[in-house]
């Protein structure tokens, strides 16, 4: 038996046989009837040799901890993580407030699924040249800037290591050439300077030829996206440049239709805001405050709207709001410029956001921000962050051609469900949303692009990593 003990597992097969040879032999039964003692030593080898049975069961099958190491990095655990993850972020996300830092980055982590990103170090020209103007990290396109930092300055996301990233930054600034005639930013270079940008990666790593790009992001922040002009009509005449067709394009602009600056890989972001800009005028006026104003708006309303090679400013839109409200005592309509318009926004009840040339405005972030409840007028717009801004909870949406009955809209909100909007809106996880800082917070708007970038990772070398395994 010692001996049987001491190697278990080359005579499992025998070890039947054995038993039955010592209990059946002939040499037992006599040796039985001679001693007393011998029925008894039967009983304990048949006690120890079902013990061993039984403890060596457990031992050849101890499934539970020697599959669990294989099981994680099975492609079907990958997937059903990546569900886990999706159904957790809500509840996760929501109150984070109250972990410990150490757990808060954890958690930050876990969302992000594990996310690297690798920031080409491009030649000052491509950049940082372009912030000798302030203006370039502070105006409304400035998410291309705000973005690069924060995630350049974030030793989680970052990696410096190309290898070992799911994701490739290209960080160049195309919307600060301002124009020294009307201050507008020129982005007639983009193109070219975009394109010399990926002639200078794609010779000197071999990154963007393994993928073509599709795990490249870059950014394009003013009016239509990737399509680099300013006109509409232009826009969609040049389409989305043929070299950045298979990478993903951060973008300002986004509709629920099909348009041709949007026919690339995109995630939708909100226009820059300055956080800092906010948080002097919420200094001044808590976000829950007084609202002495109905319904406010400033910025560029035609009387008499010209048109523009077969388009008209906002599709007539803001003139019918000029025309039709601006004798309404009610309405706070302004046409001039006003720098300190914030503080107009955080007095404000409703916050009139209809679109301009493009559809999207940089008062959606700023009524967000400073808890004046959206109106936005701008048919088929595509929202940022729908995962994390709930907007039909926090807005009102009016089609472009029931401008005219505003008045009557923004009357029937006010008498039945216009504190529940406010109530939603004021969530400072909402607020903090569309917000880029200079470091990464949790849910903050570049948060909101590493998540969206998250889940994109079937682009990126990790899916391939893992269906190698
Ligand atoms: C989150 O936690 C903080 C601190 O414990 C608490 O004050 C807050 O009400 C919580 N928020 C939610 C949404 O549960
Ligand atoms: C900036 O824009 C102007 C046109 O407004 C153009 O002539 C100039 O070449 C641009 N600068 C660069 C560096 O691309
Ligand atoms: C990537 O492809 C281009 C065009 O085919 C080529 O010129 C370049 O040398 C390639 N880059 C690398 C790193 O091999
Ligand atoms: C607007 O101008 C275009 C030419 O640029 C013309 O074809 C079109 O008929 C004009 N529309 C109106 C309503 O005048
Ligand atoms: C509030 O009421 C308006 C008009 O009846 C409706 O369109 C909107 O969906 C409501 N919003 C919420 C959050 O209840």
């Amino acid at each position: 038996m010692a001996e049987q003990l001491k190697r278990p597992n080359t005579i499992t097969s025998r070890r039947g046989f054995y038993v039955k040879m010592r209990l059946n032999g002939k040499q037992n039964q006599l040796l039985e009837k001679k001693n007393p003692y011998f029925r008894f030593y039967k009983w304990i080898l048949w006690l120890s040799l079902s013990l061993y049975f039984l403890t060596s069961f457990f031992i050849s099958h101890k499934p539970i901890p020697l599959s669990k190491t294989h099981f994680s990095k099975s492609p079907s655990t990958v997937a059903s993580r990546a569900l886990f993850e999706s159904s957790s972020s809500s509840s996760a996300s929501t109150n984070s407030s109250a972990l410990p830092p150490e757990k808060k980055k954890q958690s930050r982590r876990h969302l992000l699924k594990d996310l690297k990103i690798f920031v080409y170090d491009l030649p000052s020209k491509y950049n940082s040249d372009w912030l000798a103007n302030e203006r370039c990290s502070n105006h409304l396109f400035a998410s291309e800037v705000a973005i690069h930092r924060a995630i350049a300055n974030d030793d989680d996301v970052r990696t410096y290591d190309p290898y070992e990233a799911d994701f490739f930054f290209v960080p160049v600034y195309v919307a600060c050439n301002f124009s020294t005639v009307n201050g507008f930013p020129a982005i007639g270079h983009a193109r070219t300077l975009i394109s010399s940008a990926i002639q200078l990666i794609s010779t000197s790593y071999p990154f963007w030829n393994r993928s073509q790009g599709a795990d490249h992001v870059f950014v394009a922040s003013h009016d239509f996206g990737s399509c680099f002009h300013t006109l509409e009509d232009r826009a969609v005449e040049d389409g989305v440049p043929e070299f950045m067709k298979w990478s993903i394009v951060l973008q300002t602009f986004g509709v629920k239709h099909r348009h041709p600056c949007q026919e690339v890989e995109n995630v939708v972001i909100p226009p820059y805001v300055s956080p800092a800009s906010v948080q002097r005028t919420l200094d001044k006026a808590p976000v829950n405050g007084r609202r002495d104003i109905w319904a406010f708006f400033r910025g560029k309303m035609e009387v008499n709207p010209k048109n523009v090679s077969g388009r008209y400013y906002s599709k007539k839109v803001r003139t019918v709001i000029w025309r039709k409200f601006s004798g309404d005592r009610r309405f706070y309509l302004q046409r001039q410029r006003f720098a300190g318009y914030q503080s107009e926004i955080v007095r404000s009840t409703f916050c009139l956001c209809p679109l301009g040339w493009a559809p999207w405005s940089p008062r959606l972030v700023e009524s967000v921000a400073l808890g004046c409840v959206p109106v936005i007028i701008a048919d088929g717009i595509r929202l940022p962050f729908p995962a994390a801004v709930p907007w039909p909870e926090i807005s009102l949406t009016v089609a472009e051609s029931d401008v005219g009955k505003l008045g009557k809209i923004l009357d029937h909100v006010a008498a039945t469900n216009l504190s529940t909007i406010q109530r939603n809106l004021w969530d400072p996880e909402v607020r903090r949303a569309l917000l880029f800082n200079e470091e990464i917070q949790e849910g903050d708007a570049t948060w909101q692009v590493l998540y969206a970038l998250a889940e994109k990772l079937d682009r990126s070398r990790r899916t391939v990593r893992v269906s190698d395994q």
